[in-house]
C-alpha cells in the first residue's frame, strides 16, 4: 500500500515532473519510516495518535490515487512549455519537489471537478484589450495594492461573469474599484474599506467612484457584520448568483468564505491567495496544501531534497520560501509555520495539523469551482524577480514568446507592475449539501 501511495504522488504528466521522482520518494521516505516504526508497535499515547494519523493519510492517499488523476488534466489546450527559462537553468523542473498541491492549476479540489468556462485563448484576447485600459489607469504607482497581473484577473473575471452588483472589501486608494468599473461601466459597486479612498486624494492620485456605495471612514463596517439581506433588498438584488464579491482585505480567507456562504454569495475573488509559508492571512492555497493530495504537503527535514531545492530557489526568487521560513516549532509547516494568520497578521493562532486538515475538507465541501489566475507571462519576459514560478500555474504567455508578449502590448509596461503576483483565485461556492 505504501508503494501505491508513493507512486500516487508522482506526477504522470510530463518530463519535468518525472524528473523529481527521487526527491519525492525521499521526501515521503520519512512517512514510510514512521509507518514502519508504527508497524513495529509499542510507544506512548502520543506516538499511537501519530500512527493513527499516518494510517489515515496513507488510506486517503490510496483513495485519491484511485480518483485523483481524473481531475488533473491540462488547463488549456496543450502546448509544450517553451523553455527559455527552463533550458537555461532547469529550475522549473523543481516544482514537484516543492510540494505543489494537487496539480499546477487545480490546487483546491472542487466538489465535482468542474472548472471555468474560459480558455487560454479568451485570456489572450482579454490581455490584448486590457493593456491599453491599464495604461490609462489613474493610479500609476499602486505600491501595496494590485499590480498588472491581478488587475487583469479581476477585470477579466468580472467582465466574464457580468454581475448585477459588485462588492469590494479592501479598496486602499481605489485602484481595484477603478478596475471593477472598467469591467462593467454601469453596475453599482459596494466598497467596504476602513479609510475612504478620497482621503488619499490630497497626497496624490486616488479613485472615487460615482456609482459606488462606500462603507468607509466612520461608516466602515466589516464584511462579516453587514446585514447583507437588507443591503440586497435596498439595491433590488434578488438573485445572489448575480453578485461578485472581491476580497483584498487581508483577512483569514476561511473566515471570509464562511461569511460569504452564510450571506448566500456564490462568486468570490480573493486577491492574495498566499502560498504555504507566506503572507499575513490564512489563504485558500494554504488550506488546500495537504499531505493526501498528490504533490501536496511538506517535510521539515533539513537534509531533504525539498530543503536543498528551497535553499537554491531562495537565491533566485525573493519570495521563495526556505526551510526556516516554512517550518515552525515541532515540524509545523501548514499555514505559515503552523499558524492560521488573520487581519494583516495581527492575529496568528497556532493550529494543529488535524484542524488544518478539517479546514481543507470543509473548503472542498463547498467549492464548485476553484481557478487560480496564471501569471501573465514567464519571468524571462516580465523580468519579475519576486515570486517563484515553480509554485505558480503556467503563465498565459510562456517564456520564449517575446513576439506575443510584444504584440499584446505587454512590453510597454514597466517591469515593476509584474512583481505583485500572489495567485489570485476565483471561486464559485455553494452550501456543502447542494
Ligand atoms: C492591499 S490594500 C487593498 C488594495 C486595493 N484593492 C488595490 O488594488 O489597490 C488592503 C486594504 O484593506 C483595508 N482593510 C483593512 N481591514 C479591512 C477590513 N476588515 N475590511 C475591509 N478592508 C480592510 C485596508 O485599509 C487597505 O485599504
Amino acid at each position: 500500500m505504501l508503494e501505491r501511495v508513493l507512486s500516487a504522488r508522482r506526477s504522470p504528466r510530463g518530463p519535468e515532473e518525472d524528473g523529481d521522482d527521487e526527491s519525492k520518494t525521499r521526501k515521503h521516505a520519512s512517512l514510510a519510516a514512521r509507518a514502519a516504526k508504527c508497524a513495529a508497535g509499542g510507544g506512548t499515547a502520543a506516538f499511537l495518535t501519530q500512527c493513527l494519523a499516518i494510517s489515515l493519510l496513507l488510506l486517503l492517499g490510496s483513495l485519491f490515487y484511485r480518483f485523483g488523476s481524473l481531475a488533473c488534466e491540462p488547463q488549456y489546450e496543450s502546448r509544450p512549455r517553451l523553455a527559455l527559462f527552463e533550458d537555461t537553468d532547469g529550475q522549473a523542473s523543481d516544482f514537484g519537489s516543492l510540494g505543489v498541491p494537487w496539480c499546477k492549476h487545480l490546487l483546491c479540489r472542487s466538489k465535482q471537478g468542474k472548472t471555468v468556462e474560459w480558455t487560454r485563448k479568451d485570456l489572450l484576447r482579454g490581455l490584448e484589450e486590457f493593456v491599453p485600459i491599464y495604461e490609462a489607469r489613474p493610479i500609476k504607482n499602486n505600491k501595496f495594492g494590485m499590480g498588472f497581473d491581478h488587475s487583469f484577473g479581476l477585470w477579466f473575471t468580472t467582465r466574464w461573469l457580468k454581475p448585477e452588483l459588485m462588492i469590494e472589501s479592501g479598496a486602499f486608494k481605489g485602484h481595484s474599484t477603478w478596475v471593477l468599473r472598467q469591467a462593467i461601466p454601469d453596475t453599482r459597486i459596494i466598497s467596504l474599506t476602513p479609510r475612504h479612498p478620497e482621503k488619499y486624494l490630497n497626497k496624490g492620485p486616488a479613485y472615487v467612484d460615482g456609482n459606488c456605495t462606500y462603507f468607509a471612514g466612520k461608516d466602515f463596517i466589516d464584511f462579516g457584520s453587514v446585514d447583507w439581506r437588507a443591503i440586497m433588498q435596498k439595491h433590488g438584488v434578488s438573485d445572489l448568483s448575480r453578485v461578485l464579491v472581491f476580497f483584498d482585505d487581508h483577512q483569514n480567507e476561511l473566515k471570509r468564505l464562511k461569511q460569504a456562504l452564510k450571506a448566500g454569495f456564490q462568486h468570490l475573488v480573493f486577491e492574495d491567495n498566499y502560498d504555504t509559508g507566506t503572507g499575513d492571512h490564512y489563504s485558500l492555497r494554504q488550506i488546500c496544501d495537504q499531505f493526501y493530495i498528490r504533490g501536496g504537503g511538506h517535510s521539515c527535514f533539513t537534509d531533504s531534497d525539498e530543503a536543498r531545492i528551497r535553499m537554491t530557489r531562495k537565491k533566485f526568487w525573493e519570495k521563495a520560501v526556505d526551510m526556516e521560513e516554512l517550518c515552525g516549532e515541532g515540524e509545523t509547516w501548514w499555514g505559515v509555520r503552523g499558524e492560521m494568520r488573520d487581519d494583516f497578521n495581527h492575529s496568528n493562532k497556532a493550529i494543529s495539523y488535524s484542524e488544518h486538515f478539517q479546514n481543507s475538507r470543509f473548503v472542498e465541501s463547498v467549492l464548485d469551482v476553484y481557478w487560480e489566475l496564471p501569471p501573465t507571462a514567464g519571468p524571462s519576459l516580465t523580468h519579475q524577480t519576486r515570486y517563484d514560478p515553480a509554485r505558480t500555474p503556467d503563465p498565459i504567455v510562456e517564456d520564449g514568446r517575446y513576439d506575443l508578449f510584444q504584440r499584446l502590448g505587454l512590453s510597454r509596461l514597466e517591469t515593476s507592475v509584474f512583481n505583485g503576483y500572489t495567485q489570485m483565485v476565483y471561486l464559485k461556492i455553494s452550501g456543502p449539501n447542494s
